[in-house]
C-alpha cells in the first residue's frame, strides 16, 4: 500500500467552524457513553424515520455475526425516499439535477434535466408498475442494473425497492465477464441497461458488452433498455425492449402501492473485491442501513433544506448507492448526478459544475483531487466556488498535500472540510470530522473520528488494544445499523472473511491503522490483497487470475504500487510456460486481457517477466516481498506483521527477487521494467 509510515502526528489542525468546535476528549467521553448504550442509541436515531410499523426488539444479536436491526419493524426504502416528501412542501422541490457529459461549442451543456420529488415519484412508479405486472416482479426476486449515471439509474434502483425486488447494480465501467459473473452469482432473471453512454468525449456501446455478457448468463429472460443515446444497437426479439417503447403502455399517474418489508429484509446486494475468490455479494438491509444514512448525512454532512448536494462518485459503487441515491433522497435535497468525467473536457468540467449549480456540498475522492491538482491554482480562480461549505473525501487515504491543495483553493481555507472512511461493508461512513455535530478540530490526512455509536478500535494480533500511535488492524466490536446482512449465497464465507480473524466476533475491515494521541484515526489503506486503484477496489486474485487463463501465464502475482494521481495501480509479475518469450507484445496481450475481462479500471501498469516468485514453504506467494521489491521499499517495513515464513525467510526471499527483477530492469534488451 502507498503509505508513508512516518505520520506527520503532530499536523497542525484546522479550525472548524469556532462556534461549533468541540475538544476531543469530549467528544470521546460521549463517543464512549454511546458506545457502552449503543442499543439505546440506534433506537433513538431510528426515532427519526417514519416507519409502517415500529421495532420489538432494536437488535436480535443472537446469532452472530448475523444481526437483525429493528426487529418487527416494517418499512421501504423507496418509500422513504419519495412518498413523504410528495405528500409535503418537498413535492415541487428539485430532487435531482441531471447533467449529460457533451458540452455545445460555447462550453455549455447540452443536455441538463431536472427532476422535482413529484417527477421523480411518478417515473420511480411508473417502473415499478411496468416491473410488476409486465415482468411480475415481485418480493425477493433478484435483477441485475447495468446501467451508466443516468436518471434512469436512481429510479430503477427506487422502484426495484419499492417492489422488494432486490437488485443487484453493476458498474457500468464493468467488462462483460465481470458482468455475467455477478448476474450468475445473484440468479437474476431482468437485466436493465442502456444502449450507450458518454464518457471522456466518447461514445461507450454498453449494450454490446451486455449483449457479450449475456451469452454466458442463462438466467436472464429478459433485458430493458435504457435509449440514453439512440445509436444502432441488437435487439432480440421477445427478449430485449426499449424502457420508452414500454412505458408507453403504462397509465401516466399510476401509483404503486409500497410493500411493506421488514426492516432486516434485502435492499441490494453490490458486489465487492476481497482477500481471495471471486467477487462477494454484500447484501445490505433496509432499515438499519437506512437508520446509517440518515444518521451520517445530517452529521457528516449537516445537510439543510437550501444545500445543493454533489457527490462525484458512481452509482455503481457502494458510495453512490448511499451517498447518491438511498441517503440524499431520504433527507429531500437538491442534488447534482453527472453523466461524465470530472475533467471533461478539461481539469476544470468539477469546478464549471460547482458553479452552474451553486454546489453547497461536495462529496469526492482524492484521486479526483489529485488529478484536478496537476494544473495550477489558477486555472480554478475563473470559476466561482464560493458557494461550497461543506466537503468530505472518501475510497483512499488522502495525502497531506491533496487535502492542504483542496482545501485552499476550494475550501477557502475555511471550509469544513475531512476525509470520511467506510467499506461497501459498513453500509455508511463510519469516521469524519463531523459537520452537523459540535465537531472536533481538523486534522488534515486523519479520517476524523468514529461515529457515536461504533466501536471501532485498533487491535494487535491478538485482538487486543493497541497503544495510542501504534499501527495495528482496524476493527469494529459491536454491531451498527447498516452492516452487510451476509454475503449473498454464502453465509459461511461471511463469517470466515469478517468474523473469524479476531475475537468476539469482532469485524475485521482488512485495513491497517493508527489512532493518534487526540483520538483521531488515521486509516493507513488495506492490509489484504485488495488495491484501490482511483478508489475503486479490485481484488488482486481476480486479477491472478485472469492472468492465468492465458496459454503463456504458468503463475502471477498482481501487487499495487503507488501512483501519483490513482493512488495505487496494478502491477504484474508474471512466470511464464515453456515455450513462450515475455516480450512487449505478450505485455500487451496480457494487459488487454485483464481490461477485457475485468474493466479498463484494471489496466497493468507493467508486466515484469520472472522465473519465479518468492514464495512460503506451503507455496504461498509471499506478496509482502512482491510488494517491497515493486514498491522500492525496504523489507523491513513489511516484516512487522505476522507472515508464513520466518523473518529470516521472508529477508532471503526478498535479496533473491529484488536481485532478479533488479538484474530485468538493468538488461538494455528488455523494455518491460
Ligand atoms: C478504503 C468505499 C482511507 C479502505 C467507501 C476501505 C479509505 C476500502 C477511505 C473500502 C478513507 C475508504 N481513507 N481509506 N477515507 N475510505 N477507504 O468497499 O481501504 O469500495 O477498506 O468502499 O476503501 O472500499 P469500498
Amino acid at each position: 500500500m502507498s503509505v508513508n509510515w512516518a505520520l506527520p502526528f503532530e499536523e497542525r489542525l484546522l479550525p472548524a467552524d469556532k462556534s461549533k468546535l468541540l475538544d476531543p476528549k469530549i467528544y470521546l467521553e460521549l463517543h464512549k457513553q454511546t458506545v457502552e448504550n449503543f442499543k439505546e442509541f440506534w433506537a433513538e436515531r431510528a426515532k427519526e424515520l417514519p416507519w409502517f410499523k415500529p421495532w420489538d426488539r432494536v437488535l436480535d444479536d443472537s446469532n452472530p455475526p448475523f444481526y437483525k436491526w429493528f426487529v418487527g419493524a416494517e418499512t421501504n426504502a423507496s418509500w422513504l425516499c419519495l412518498d413523504r416528501h410528495v405528500a409535503s412542501w418537498r413535492k415541487n422541490k428539485v430532487a435531482i439535477i441531471w447533467e449529460g457529459e457533451p458540452l455545445d461549442k460555447n462550453g455549455k451543456p447540452l443536455e441538463i434535466k431536472k427532476y422535482t420529488y413529484a417527477d421523480l415519484y411518478k417515473e420511480v412508479n411508473r417502473v415499478a408498475y411496468l416491473l410488476k405486472t409486465k415482468y411480475n416482479l415481485k418480493k425477493g426476486d433478484t435483477v441485475t442494473i447495468y446501467l451508466p449515471m443516468i436518471p434512469e439509474l436512481p429510479i430503477f434502483m427506487l422502484a426495484c425497492a419499492r417492489l422488494g425486488v432486490v437488485f443487484n447494480v453493476v458498474f457500468a465501467g464493468f467488462s462483460s465477464a465481470s458482468l455475467s459473473d455477478r448476474i450468475n452469482d445473484s440468479k437474476s432473471a431482468l437485466l436493465i441497461t442502456a444502449d450507450g453512454f458518454w464518457r471522456n468525449g466518447k461514445i461507450l456501446h454498453l449494450k454490446d458488452i451486455a449483449d457479450e455478457a449475456l451469452k454466458t448468463s442463462p438466467t436472464i429472460r429478459n433485458v430493458i433498455v435504457v435509449r440514453r443515446l439512440g445509436n444502432k444497437i441488437n435487439i432480440v426479439e421477445g427478449r430485449d425492449a426499449y424502457l420508452d417503447d414500454l412505458l408507453r403502455e403504462v397509465p401516466e399517474n399510476v401509483y404503486v402501492e409500497p410493500t411493506r418489508l421488514k426492516s432486516e429484509d434485502p435492499l441490494y446486494i453490490l458486489y465487492t473485491s476481497g482477500t481471495t475468490g471471486k467477487p462477494k455479494g454484500q447484501v445490505h438491509d433496509i432499515g438499519g442501513y437506512m437508520v446509517l444514512l440518515d444518521t451520517t448525512m445530517k452529521w457528516a454532512f449537516d445537510v439543510r433544506d437550501e444545500d445543493v448536494y454533489w457527490c462525484t462518485a458512481d452509482i455503481g459503487w457502494v458510495t453512490g448507492h448511499s451517498y447518491i441515491v438511498f441517503g440524499p433522497l431520504m433527507e429531500g435535497v437538491t442534488e447534482i448526478i453527472y453523466e461524465g468525467s470530472l475533467t471533461y473536457p478539461d481539469a476544470a468540467r468539477w469546478a464549471a459544475i460547482i458553479e452552474r449549480y451553486g454546489v453547497t456540498i461536495l462529496y469526492t475522492s482524492p484521486t479526483a483531487i489529485r488529478g484536478w491538482m496537476k494544473n495550477p491554482k489558477e486555472f480554478y480562480t475563473r470559476y466561482n466556488l464560493a458557494s461550497v461549505r461543506v466537503m468530505h473525501s472518501v475510497g483512499e487515504p488522502i495525502n497531506p498535500e491533496a487535502f492542504r491543495w483542496f482545501y485552499e483553493v476550494v475550501g477557502k481555507n475555511r471550509n469544513h472540510f475531512g476525509s470520511t472512511w467506510w467499506m461497501t461493508e459498513t453500509g455508511g461512513l463510519l469516521t469524519a470530522h463531523w459537520a452537523g455535530l459540535y465537531t472536533t478540530p481538523m486534522k488534515p490526512g486523519t479520517n476524523g473520528m468514529p461515529l457515536f455509536g461504533v466501536d471501532l478500535e485498533v487491535v494487535d494480533d491478538k485482538g487486543d488494544p493497541q497503544r495510542p500511535e501504534e499501527r495495528g488492524y482496524l476493527v469494529i466490536r459491536k454491531p451498527w445499523p447498516g452492516l452487510s446482512l451476509t454475503i449473498w449465497g454464502d453465509p459461511q464465507r461471511f463469517i470466515q472473511v469478517y468474523f473469524s480473524r479476531f475475537k468476539n466476533h469482532y469485524f475485521w475491515t482488512g485495513d491497517y491503522a493508527v489512532r493518534d494521541r487526540d483520538g483521531y484515526f488515521w486509516i493507513l489503506g488495506r492490509a489484504d490483497e485488495v488495491i484501490k486503484v482511483a478508489g475503486h477496489r479490485l481484488g488482486t486474485y481476480e486479477l491472478e487470475s485472469t492472468l492465468i487463463q492465458h496459454p503463456a501465464v504458468a503463475e502471477a502475482a498482481v501487487v499495487g504500487i503507488p501512483d501519483e494521481i490513482k493512488g495505487e495501480v496494478p502491477v504484474a509479475f508474471v512466470i511464464l510456460r515453456q515455450g513462450y518469450t515475455g516480450d512487449d507484445k505478450l505485455a500487451t496481450e496480457l494487459n488487454n486481457l485483464v481490461r477485457a475481462k475485468v474493466g479498463p479500471i484494471a489496466t497493468l501498469k507493467t508486466v515484469i517477466f520472472v522465473s519465479k516468485l518468492p514464495k512460503t514453504r506451503s507455496a504461498k506467494i509471499m506478496r509482502r516481498v512482491v510488494q517491497a521489491v515493486a514498491t522500492n521499499r525496504p523489507i523491513g517495513d513489511v516484516t512487522t506483521l505476522e507472515d508464513e515464513a520466518s523473518v529470516d525467510e521472508v529477508k532471503k526471499a526478498y535479496l533473491e527477487f529484488l536481485a532478479e527483477v533488479e538484474k530485468i530492469k538493468s538488461d538494455p534488451n528488455n523494455k518491460q521494467s
